[in-house]
């Protein structure tokens, strides 16, 4: 049997940040307002030159350096985006092109701010079938591509970035208990109109920009990805005592207390940085767990929650022994 272990991770932020302050400048809006409904005081926004593989490639590079590996060690590519550079061809293929990989596979899955943890789901799924053998899985967003900057309501709750994870299948005689120990994901599509992009290019032929009923998805995120943190307990047999550190999705501050508090999660075991990146859909929690791990917190043999939801909806959960 085989396990899909972490070996190595590594993230990019564009180097332009915008503080609330910036955006009380240009908008009828207030450092104050944002801070206290979403615990939001800054994000990271890419340049006209940096698209999604840009800083897809970027934090790739990162993730490969810090696993002391090259693109000819990798065999499958899965990039979780929903604001490609393109309609097609991939982010994953441009990734790969960038990576000088000429070998192996290349997509990207697209599930909104849920992505990364369907596209970890993926790949794990992938390599404990012995298909593949080393998987870059990267979460790379540019939503301030897909903003109403005159909408207050949504532009202030984005930002831009990008987090790659590196899982490898290691027989379970050498994971020693490693790796992802079980994923859970869910969608339902009649909530369309709850959070969406007007736009595309078989409906209007254009991006268009996103659209959010903001009371509606934070009534019905709470009860989802606790719901699925849930049967990740009870798929394992673990408990939110077992847990070492819990990386939720980063949209908003209210909704990560919540939620922690709900599964019973101590505070000083949710990492949070909705304030310094703002939601960046599925990069925000590579881009988290990457803080996390930078500063000393996770390390090798912790057990790690991730946990997200959004447009779809979607949501899901992944244990992870570190
Ligand atoms: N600055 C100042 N005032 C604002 C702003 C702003 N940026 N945006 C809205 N307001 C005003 C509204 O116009 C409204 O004014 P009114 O009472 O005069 O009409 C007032 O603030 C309250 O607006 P609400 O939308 O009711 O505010 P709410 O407390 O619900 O907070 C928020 C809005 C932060 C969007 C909240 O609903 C929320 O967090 N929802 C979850 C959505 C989310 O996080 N989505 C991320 C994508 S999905 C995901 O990743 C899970």
């Amino acid at each position: 049997k085989l396990s899909s272990v972490v070996v190595g991770l590594g993230s990019y932020l564009p180097k332009r940040i915008v503080s609330n302050a910036d955006l009380e400048k240009v908008l009828e809006t207030s450092d104050e307002w944002i801070v206290q409904r979403t615990g939001i005081r800054q994000r990271h926004i890419a340049s006209e030159d940096e698209p999604t593989s840009k800083l897809g490639v970027n934090a790739a590079t990162a993730a490969l350096n810090d696993a002391g590996l090259t693109e000819a060690d990798i065999d499958l590519i899965i990039v979780a985006t929903s604001t490609p550079d393109f309609t097609f061809p991939s982010v994953a293929t441009q990734v790969q092109a960038a990576l000088g990989m000429t070998h192996g596979a290349a997509f990207d899955l697209q599930a909104v701010c849920s992505g990364f943890v369907f596209a970890v789901a993926t790949a794990d799924k992938f390599l404990r079938s012995g298909s593949h053998k080393r998987a870059l899985v990267i979460g790379a967003e540019t939503f301030s591509r897909l903003l109403d900057w005159t909408d207050r309501t949504t532009c202030v709750l984005f930002g831009d970035g990008a987090g790659a994870l590196i899982l490898e299948a290691q027989p379970d005689s050498a994971a020693m208990g490693r790796g992802v120990l079980t994923s859970h994901l869910r969608s339902d599509g009649r909530h369309r109109e709850a959070l969406y992009v007007n736009g595309g290019p078989s409906s209007t032929k254009t991006t268009g920009v996103l659209r959010m009923a903001g009371r509606e998805v934070f009534r019905h995120a709470v009860g989802m990805v606790s719901d699925v943190v849930t049967e990740a307990f009870a798929a394992t047999g673990t408990t939110a005592a077992d847990l070492d550190w819990f990386v939720p999705h980063q949209a908003n501050r209210r909704i990560i207390d919540a939620s922690a508090e709900k599964l019973k999660i101590a505070p000083h075991k949710v990492v949070t940085t909705v304030d310094l990146h703002a939601n960046t859909s599925a990069a925000s929690i590579p881009l988290a767990l990457c803080v996390a791990r930078d500063d000393g917190r996770i390390k090798r043999g912790d057990l790690v929650m991730i946990e997200a939801m959004g447009g779809g909806f979607t949501w899901a959960s992944a244990l992870i022994r570190w």
